[in-house]
């Protein structure tokens, strides 16, 4: 086996503004890895319209989204930032997978079970397929590690067994990925309702990158705590006290216990202020930097053009070893 660097790939949909929860879950880790690995970030455009997008809304946040990996300090040098839609491997390996993937696979799929009620109406064969979709996105590049969140956790497992069952009538085609779940800021919960993870589909509970520092201040100034006074780390029986507490240490470094001691005999209004004055200090220099990016439009594509082919490069490679396993013609 050649030796290089071992490789990360994940992605994030475009289909809502980037959220506190996407920086401290995902894309503040995967800055933190560009250095010891060799780091493939997409921004799935594909995925995105499993559900229905407005064109002109898509548009705007997949530039932003690129926008905001570059200013949250990915390298757009050192790792492949591509938007996958312009890599047409995913969308070719995806169709061939689905012949290696199970209807009842499928099925058993939490997301799906989740969106399907979700968008009862438009139940599409894309929304069924999507994880076959994920699989084709982390095959592709021989991906080592895949960082994702809790709620990806099935679709990478899934993944696997559809790598290890074309190995096992093909050969050593795909590498098998392991899911990386990182444990601190994994799950941002809701300001409003710190059961749920925080998602842009309750947006009063919902802090967005591009949030301005009032807006930011407010929503954590209404967050929801409990009715007992005491600041401690429970994130059972005190869901929002811990969720506030979590993104303090998320941000800052600190461990719990540290956060419990610096905030002990203060009350939640202290709580609520400080957590939203470290998010606001942390998110203030990224607004500005992603504002600076968008400013020039013309090195945004020089960006996205650049990832898509050195995408390519590795995506065409293994689709064409697919293909000659397959016993498809050469072309
Ligand atoms: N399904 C992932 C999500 O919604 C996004 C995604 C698509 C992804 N393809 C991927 C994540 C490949 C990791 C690897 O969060």
């Amino acid at each position: 086996m050649e030796n290089r660097k071992k490789r990360i790939f994940s992605g994030i949909q475009p289909s809502g503004d980037l959220t506190l929860g996407s920086y401290l879950g995902a894309i503040k880790n995967w800055s933190a890895m560009q250095e010891e690995f060799e780091c493939v970030y997409c921004i799935v455009d594909l995925h995105a319209i499993t559900v229905r997008q407005d064109p002109e809304v898509l548009k705007r946040r997949t530039i932003e989204q690129l926008a905001q990996y570059i200013a949250c300090g990915l390298d757009p040098e050192k790792n492949i930032l591509f938007i996958q839609s312009h890599v047409p491997e995913h969308a070719e390996l995806s169709w061939i997978l689905g012949c290696y993937t199970q209807f009842g696979e499928l099925s058993r799929m939490t997301q799906f079970k989740q969106k399907s009620q979700q968008h009862a109406d438009n139940i599409t064969a894309g929304l069924f397929t999507y994880p076959v979709l994920m699989a084709a996105d982390i095959l592709l590049y021989n991906t080592d590690c895949v960082p994702v969140g809790e709620d990806q956790k099935q679709h990478v497992e899934l993944c696997r067994d559809i790598a290890v069952r074309f190995n096992g009538i093909y050969g050593d085609v795909f590498r098998i990925p392991e899911p990386f779940i990182p444990k601190m800021g994994a799950r941002v919960m809701g300001l409003k309702n710190p059961l749920n993870k925080m998602s842009k589909s309750e947006p009063e509970g919902c802090v967005f990158l591009l949030d301005p520092p009032e807006v930011i201040a407010k929503k954590f100034k209404r967050a929801v705590t409990d009715s007992d006074m005491e600041i401690r780390f429970d994130p059972e029986n005190k869901p929002g006290v811990s969720n506030l507490l979590s993104i303090y240490c998320a941000i800052t470094g600190k461990t719990p216990q540290e956060a419990e001691a610096e905030f002990a005999g203060q009350g939640y209004g202290t709580l609520k202020t400080a957590v939203g004055e470290c998010v606001v200090n942390k998110l203030t220099p990224i607004r500005e930097e992603t504002e600076k990016l968008l400013a020039d439009r013309a090195h945004l594509e020089e960006i996205y053009r650049m990832g898509a082919k050195r995408a390519r490069e590795i995506a065409s490679e293994t689709l064409k070893t697919v293909h000659e396993k397959l016993g498809f013609a050469a072309r």
